[in-house]
């Protein structure tokens, strides 16, 4: 009995990975219905500067009902705040450091208070060491991990138990395509990305059973913000930086049609495929 049981499991399970391919390349080509963010209020991590800033205009422009901006420089989450409040969008912003575990706890409670229950977290918030494992102390490499990492542990948790009881809710992190194929000399960005791309990824799967909460996960390539800046590539002219603007528009597309992972630009999934075949 058990062995009929068997071979019926082993005979489906080829046919049912086929068909969740076959499902995923339909969606794929059928045109994408855009969600309606009308009702969304919506907190950026990072959000005062670079790609975390056009983030914050690209979801006010795209109609989020209020954006929340959390940084720990004042002047920037002050100046991009009344950016996004000239457009006519609600917008707050609060100094809060992800790094540190009790200070974001406190802060989402601040936030739930003065504003309301947060529907799209957006994890964006992160730093780069950039030296070498021997030329790094060891506080510096902990900074990166509890920052890059462990702070979209704090955010989430803070935040997701609400969206699950609400059945209405978006995880979004911006990652890295470092997160799959890493460089030489940011050992620590490297590690704390394709760390938070394991969160990602079982979060996502964690999630599948929960009807109207989802999750983003964007891997962008080299971006022009401060993060890298006089970073050298080898071959500019063949892979130029990316435009923080075009990386905020596809990820708040890809929000509003619920796409799991999107690697910018496309051509990096080659670069992945290669480093694979590589090793
Ligand atoms: N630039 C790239 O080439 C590139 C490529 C792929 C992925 N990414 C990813 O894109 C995201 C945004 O990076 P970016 O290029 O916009 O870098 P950025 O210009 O250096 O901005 C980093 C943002 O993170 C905030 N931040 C840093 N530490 C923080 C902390 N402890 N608590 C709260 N906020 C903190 C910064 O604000 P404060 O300093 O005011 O706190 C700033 O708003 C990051 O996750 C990065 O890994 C960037």
């Amino acid at each position: 009995m058990m062995d009929v049981k068997m071979l019926c499991c082993a005979v489906l399970f080829p046919l049912q990975i086929l068909l969740c391919v076959l499902k995923a390349a339909a969606r794929r080509l059928m045109p994408h219905k855009r969600r309606d963010l009308g009702v969304d209020v919506v907190l950026i991590t990072g959000g005062g500067r670079g790609i975390g800033r056009h983030l914050a205009k690209e979801f006010a422009k795209q109609g989020a009902k209020k954006i929340i901006l959390w940084g720990r420089t004042e002047k920037c989450l002050r100046e991009t705040c009344e950016e996004i409040s000239l457009t006519g969008t609600e917008c707050h912003y609060f100094v809060c450091d992800v790094g540190n575990r009790e200070e974001v706890y406190e802060q989402a409670k601040v936030v739930r208070e003065k504003v309301g229950d947060v529907t799209i977290l957006v994890n964006n918030a992160a730093v780069v060491h950039g030296k070498s494992l021997m030329n790094s102390d060891d506080d510096a490499l902990l900074k990166t991990q509890h920052i890059n990492t462990l702070g979209q542990f704090w955010t989430t948790k803070a935040f997701l138990p609400r969206m699950l009881e609400l059945r209405h809710g978006h995880v979004v992190c911006i990652n890295s395509i470092l997160s799959l194929s890493s460089i030489p000399g940011a050992i620590d960005y490297c590690t704390s990305k394709a760390s938070a791309y394991a969160f990602m990824e079982s979060l996502t799967l964690g999630l599948l059973d929960c009807p109207g909460v989802d999750c983003t996960t964007i891997l962008p390539f080299h971006t022009d913000t401060e993060m890298f800046q006089g970073m050298r590539v080898r071959f500019p002219q063949l892979f130029p930086p990316l435009n923080p603007e075009m990386v905020a528009h596809r990820t708040v597309d890809a929000v509003r049609t619920n796409t799991a992972f999107v690697v910018l630009p496309w051509t990096m999934h080659f670069l992945v495929i290669l480093k694979r075949s590589a090793f």
